[in-house]
């Protein structure tokens, strides 16, 4: 069986490859990624010499690129995790988000109905999505797969209009498709433009930890293993033409998780609390900043057996650690690129 991973380098494609692709030795995995600034080949180095691992550097927006890896390879399933990922991009540049997101996810689907005979083999387009599609939460009530979609983010309109196209040919033109929601996830090979990983990442530099607005915002976050184990599942398991949603039960408001990296880093170094604490920064809010994100899993849980295995408490310690332990890694991502990415999104951020 070939497996098509596009953007098997970022940050949740990597640690799906990782963790699968080394037991999974009569699955061929073809990681196709266009090498974005957030890919890193550093991800994929115990994994790229493996017999059942090929690399194209190819981009899903360009369709004679993806029609010709369809003739190479001929995919038995394709799990879409290419994209562009962060928010505070897509407010500032949204271009890329329409033809990586849109435009990439159309042209897939175009080459698995034009090489796929879904009476004849058994197939599988599997999405990968975010709550983000949802839109935004009160204080109270959980995202379930009948949620009605109400994106607010250039992000999240791109990953939703990526939905409905995947809905779209499946019931079309029969397409097997299979789509999973996911919150937000944290762990190794993140890059550090997100909130977890750069506040880890500046905390080491002595630099401001910067929060949006209050710091009131409420996100429920997954160990991206978890997130990796019910891609796994949902591949094997997954009814066709279903949602499932996939999140951490484990909700913290932006604030309360700085300070508990800020907990977790003075006990893992010889700094103290406080001295991390201090670098918290409140900065200008992110323009229609989604208040709160929260899951309900129990489809996934209920049909597939689904949960967590990692505590906040563990994957938070592991996510610590690994970035304590791979300088190399971040010295590797903390390029021109984004320094001049952090310069953009940070400094006309008014300080509170
Ligand atoms: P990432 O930004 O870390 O990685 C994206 C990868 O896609 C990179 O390797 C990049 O080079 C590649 N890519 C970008 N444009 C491409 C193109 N045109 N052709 C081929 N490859 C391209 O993203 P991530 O955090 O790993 O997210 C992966 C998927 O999971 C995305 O679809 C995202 O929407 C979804 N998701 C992410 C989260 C999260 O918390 N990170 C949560 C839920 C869902
Ligand atoms: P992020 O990691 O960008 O994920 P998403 O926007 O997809 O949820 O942000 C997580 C939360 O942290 C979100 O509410 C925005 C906030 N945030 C900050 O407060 N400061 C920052 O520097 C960043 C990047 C995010």
């Amino acid at each position: 069986m070939v497996i098509f991973v596009t953007g098997g380098s970022g940050f949740i494609g990597s640690n799906f490859l990782n963790l699968f692709l080394p037991s999974f030795t009569e699955y061929q995995f073809v990681n196709i990624d266009k090498l974005t600034y957030a890919a890193n080949p550093l991800n994929l180095e115990e994994v790229s010499s493996l017999k059942n691992y090929v690399f194209e550097k190819a981009s899903i927006s360009e369709y004679d690129q993806v029609d010709s890896l369809f003739t190479k390879y001929k995919p038995d399933v394709v799990i879409n995790f290419a994209a562009e990922s962060h928010v505070d991009r897509s407010i500032v540049g949204p271009a890329d988000f329409i033809t990586t997101n849109i435009k990439g996810t159309f042209n897939l689907l175009e080459a698995c109905r034009k090489y796929w005979d879904s009476s004849k083999n058994k197939k599988l387009f599997y999405h990968i999505s975010t709550d983000e599609v949802y839109g935004s939460l009160g204080d109270n009530g959980l995202f379930s797969e009948e949620t009605g979609y109400d994106p607010r983010s250039p992000y999240s309109a791109s990953k939703a209009s990526s939905d409905h196209l995947v809905r779209a040919y499946y019931h079309t033109y029969g397409l097997p498709v299979v789509i999973t929601n996911c919150s937000n996830n944290y762990g190794p090979y993140q890059f550090p433009e997100k909130l977890i990983p750069l506040v880890i990442t500046n905390a080491l530099e002595e630099k401001p930890l910067p929060v949006y607005g209050k710091g009131l915002n409420v996100r429920d976050w997954l160990y991206v293993e978890d997130h990796c184990r019910a891609v796994w599942l949902v591949m094997e398991k997954g009814r066709i033409g279903s949602t499932y949603n996939i999140g951490g039960g484990n909700e913290w408001k932006n604030i309360d998780l700085v300070n508990k990296i800020c907990e977790l880093l003075a006990e893992e170094t010889s700094k103290d609390t406080d001295f991390y604490k201090k670098l918290i920064t409140f900065v200008g809010d992110r323009p229609g900043h989604d208040y709160r994100y929260a899951i309900d899993s129990t489809k996934i849980a209920a049909e597939l057996g689904w949960k967590p295995r990692e505590t906040f408490n563990t994957g938070l310690r592991k996510t610590v650690r690994w970035y304590l332990q791979n300088p190399d890694w971040v010295n590797s991502v903390k390029t021109g690129e984004y320094k001049n990415w952090i310069d953009q999104n940070y400094r006309y951020r008014e300080i509170k």
